[in-house]
C-alpha cells in the first residue's frame, strides 16, 4: 500500500483536540459509576433557543433540504449584516458576508486563502489552536508572541512584543476577543492600538469574536467599530457559542467584497454550502427574540462569579476574574513548583484521582500556557461547587505530601 505515503507530511503533525485525551479518561471513570466533573468542555450546556429549533423543524417539514447558494442564503446573510450593523455600525452588506460550516472553517479558509508558503502569521499566546494549525497547513509559519500576565489581572496583549515580531514576511496578526483560553476581554485601548499597528505596518488582522456575547464586565470594543476596517480586517464569528448551536456547524466571515468572492470560490470547492437547515435556524436565531441568550449569559455570569470565588480559595492558585468567554485560567506554577508536577501531570493526576477534567495550559498551543490550566464554566453550578472542592482537596493533599 502506498496510499499512506501520499499524506502530506504536515498533516499528521497538525495539532488536534488534545482535550479528548482527558475526556477519554473521564469516560472510563464514568463507566465505573464515578461522577466526573468535566471542566474541559468548550460548548454551552444549554439548548438553542426554542424559536431556533422550531425554525429548523419548519425547514425540514418544508423540504428545505437541498443545496443552497454557496455564499449562504440571503435571509441569513441579511440577518448577519443587520446584526453587525446594529451592534457595531459596521456598514457590512449581505454580499460582504460568507456563511461557513462553523467558525473553524471560517478561520481555516481565511488563513489558507491569505498566506503563501514561507509567510508568517503572528499569534498572541496562549491561544486557541486553530489559527496556528491553519497557518501551518498552508505552509506558513505561526509566530507565537506571549501575552503579558499580571497577578490578579490575567493576560493582556503585549503590543511592543507584537510590533517587534513583525517581519517582511508577516501577513496576518490574529486577535481573538473575548479570549479562549484565558477569559480575557481586551480593553478598547488595546484594540485600538493593535488596529493602528496593523494599519501602520499594512498587515491584516484576522479577528475572531465568537464569544462576543459572553461579556461580563468592562467594555467590549468590536473590531468592526474601527473606521476603514475593511482594508485591514477579516472578521470571523458564528452561532456555536452565542446560540448554543455547536452541532449545527454555522459560522461566518465578514470582509471586503473582493475577499468574500475569493473565499466563496474556496467554499464551493470545499463544502458547496453550509447545511440548509442550519442556515434557516441561524437566521431565526439572529432575528430573535434574544431573551433566551440573555438569560443564558446571566447564568454564565453567576457561574463566573462562583468559580472565581471557589478557585481563589485553592492554595497556590493565582486567579484572575474572567471578563469574557466561559473559561478561567488560573496560574498554578506555585503548586507545580512545590509538587514537582508538570502542567500536564497536574491535569492527568487530577482526572485520575478526583475525576475532574481540566486542560493543561500547554494545549494552547505552545509555551505561554505552561503553569496554567483552563477550566471551562460551561457546567452547572452544582458541578462547579463539587469540582472546585475536589480541586482544593487535591491540591491540599499534594502540597501536604510534598512537605513530608
Ligand atoms: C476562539 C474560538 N474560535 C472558534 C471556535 C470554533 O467554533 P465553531 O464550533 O463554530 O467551529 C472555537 C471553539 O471552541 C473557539 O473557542
Amino acid at each position: 500500500m502506498v496510499v499512506e505515503s501520499l499524506v502530506r507530511p504536515i498533516i499528521p503533525r497538525l495539532l488536534g483536540e488534545k482535550g479528548f485525551i482527558y475526556i477519554a479518561k473521564a469516560k472510563e471513570l464514568a463507566a465505573k459509576g464515578i461522577h466526573v466533573v468535566n471542566f474541559g468542555v468548550g460548548q454551552p450546556d444549554f439548548r438553542p433557543p426554542a424559536h431556533v429549533i422550531e425554525e429548523a423543524k419548519k425547514a425540514l417539514d418544508e423540504g428545505f433540504t437541498g443545496y443552497t447558494e454557496a455564499q449562504g442564503i440571503k435571509e441569513l446573510r441579511e440577518a448577519i449584516a443587520d446584526y453587525l450593523n446594529e451592534r457595531y455600525q459596521a456598514e457590512v452588506s449581505p454580499n460582504e458576508v460568507l456563511v461557513t460550516t462553523g467558525a473553524k472553517t471560517a478561520i481555516f479558509m481565511s488563513i489558507f486563502a491569505l498566506v503563501s508558503p514561507g509567510d508568517e502569521v503572528i499569534v498572541p499566546e496562549p491561544s486557541y489552536y486553530a489559527y496556528s494549525e491553519a497557518a501551518r497547513a498552508g505552509g506558513a509559519k505561526p509566530v507565537f508572541v506571549p501575552m503579558k500576565w499580571r497577578s490578579g489581572e490575567g493576560f493582556s496583549l503585549d503590543l511592543e512584543a507584537l510590533e517587534s515580531a513583525i517581519t517582511s514576511k508577516t501577513k496576518l496578526i490574529v486577535l481573538n476577543n473575548p479570549h479562549n483560553p484565558t477569559g480575557s476581554l481586551f480593553s478598547p485601548k488595546e484594540i485600538e492600538a493593535l488596529y493602528e499597528l496593523a494599519r501602520r505596518k499594512r498587515i491584516v488582522l484576522l479577528v475572531d469574536e465568537i464569544y462576543d456575547n459572553y461579556v461580563y464586565d468592562g467594555e467590549f470594543r468590536g473590531i468592526l467599530e474601527q473606521s476603514g476596517w475593511k482594508d485591514y480586517v477579516i472578521y470571523v464569528n458564528g452561532h456555536s457559542k452565542t446560540f448554543a448551536m455547536t452541532g449545527f456547524r454555522l459560522g461566518y466571515i465578514a470582509a471586503k467584497k473582493e475577499v468574500i468572492t475569493a473565499l466563496r470560490r474556496l467554499a464551493v470547492n470545499i463544502y458547496s454550502c453550509a447545511p440548509s437547515i442550519s442556515q434557516r435556524a441561524g437566521a431565526a436565531a439572529l432575528r430573535g427574540p434574544w431573551e433566551p441568550v440573555k438569560k443564558m449569559i446571566e447564568e454564565f455570569r453567576r457561574r463566573r462569579d462562583l468559580i472565581y470565588e471557589e478557585l481563589s480559595k485553592v492554595p497556590g492558585f493565582e486567579v484572575a476574574k474572567p471578563r469574557g468567554a466561559f473559561y478561567i485560567f488560573p496560574r498554578i506554577a506555585k503548586v507545580l513548583k512545590e509538587t514537582g508536577f508538570s502542567t500536564e501531570e497536574f491535569s492527568e493526576k487530577l482526572v485520575e484521582e478526583k475525576a475532574v477534567v481540566t486542560l493543561p495550559g500547554t494545549n494552547f498551543p505552545d509555551k505561554a500556557g505552561k503553569g496554567f490550566i483552563r477550566i471551562s464554566f460551561a457546567v452547572n453550578r452544582e458541578d462547579i461547587v463539587e469540582g472546585t472542592k475536589r480541586i482544593r482537596e487535591f491540591v491540599e493533599e499534594k502540597l501536604t505530601e510534598a512537605k513530608k
